[in-house]
């Protein structure tokens, strides 16, 4: 394993490793690593001659300055963790990163204007702008997302074909804690108890699930009523869409709807996903 921190030393292995014909699977990541983001390195060790982790918190994905500041920044037990099974560890400084202001604009139309997009205005072009930029310097044959981030998961797929760069995205299920609760950098900041309580985001998801024979205003409507139950809760949005589009859907067809949901607990903001 190499731990790299600048962009031209980054180049140089990787122009190596190109020149041997080897492929590589990138996973990118903002540290703080977790069994989720282990999966996606196991899934990408397995597929891939080469794996390339990068760690980096992005900071122009966040727009609320407490959230980047609290951020867990973990390097050292990062690298530890991931060492057997990752080859390349690209954790640069932000100014290796952002030199200069990033200017990027990216429109995605309907898909970046809902959920995350509406909640959290610059948080995809800020999520955009280091997935190309990274993509453009490690030139990954597959890189590998998790489904948790559904939305994110979505526009990256968009951002590749707008940009139709030569890389194969790959989702990967989320990871849950035996609980239910799943897995998230964002957990580290929840208490024992906290953690008790935010298990039931995923229980009160699969109630959306065995009611998806309803309409979907009253799924929406025994979830609201369930997570307001919850007073350590504060429900920031729970939708129901079309699984591909995002856009929101009057009916679930199997398979093809999924229901995200945003939440504050404690001042930590958790977000979940179910395929209904
Ligand atoms: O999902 C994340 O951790 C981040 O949004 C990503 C994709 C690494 C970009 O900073």
């Amino acid at each position: 394993m190499i731990l790299i921190k600048t962009i031209d030393e980054l180049t140089n292995v990787l122009f190596r490793i190109r020149s041997s014909e080897k492929s590589i699977g990138f996973v990118p990541t903002m540290g703080a690593l977790h069994q989720g983001h282990l999966s996606l390195l196991q899934r990408a060790r397995k597929e891939n001659e080469v794996v390339v982790c990068s760690i980096f918190v992005n900071p122009i994905q966040f727009n609320n300055a407490e959230d980047l500041a609290k951020y867990p920044r973990t390097l050292d037990r990062d690298v530890e963790l991931i060492k057997s099974i990752t080859d390349v560890i690209f954790a640069p400084e932000p100014e290796e990163v952002y030199p200069e202001i990033p200017t990027e604009k990216y429109d995605f139309g309907d898909l970046g204007k809902v959920m995350e997009g509406a909640y959290r205005p610059g948080h995809f072009n800020g999520v955009a702008t280091i997935v190309n930029r990274l993509f453009n310097w490690i030139k990954p044959d597959k890189a590998y997302f998790g489904e948790k981030d559904y939305q994110q998961l979505a526009i990256i797929r968009e951002m590749v074909r707008q940009k139709s760069l030569p890389v194969e995205i790959i989702g990967c299920p989320t990871v849950r804690e035996e609980s239910g609760l799943a897995v998230s950098s964002r957990n580290q900041r929840l208490t024992a108890e906290e953690k008790v309580i935010a298990a039931n985001i995923y229980r009160i998801l699969q109630e959306a699930k065995k009611n998806s024979n309803l309409p979907v205003s009253q799924i929406k409507q025994l979830v609201v009523s369930e997570i307001e139950k919850i007073k350590e809760f504060k429900l920031e949005y729970f939708e129901i869409a079309d699984a591909k589009t995002l856009q929101p859907v009057d009916k679930v067809t199997e398979g093809n709807t999924i229901a995200c949901i945003a939440l504050y607990l404690g001042g930590v903001r958790l977000i979940d996903e179910i395929l209904l």
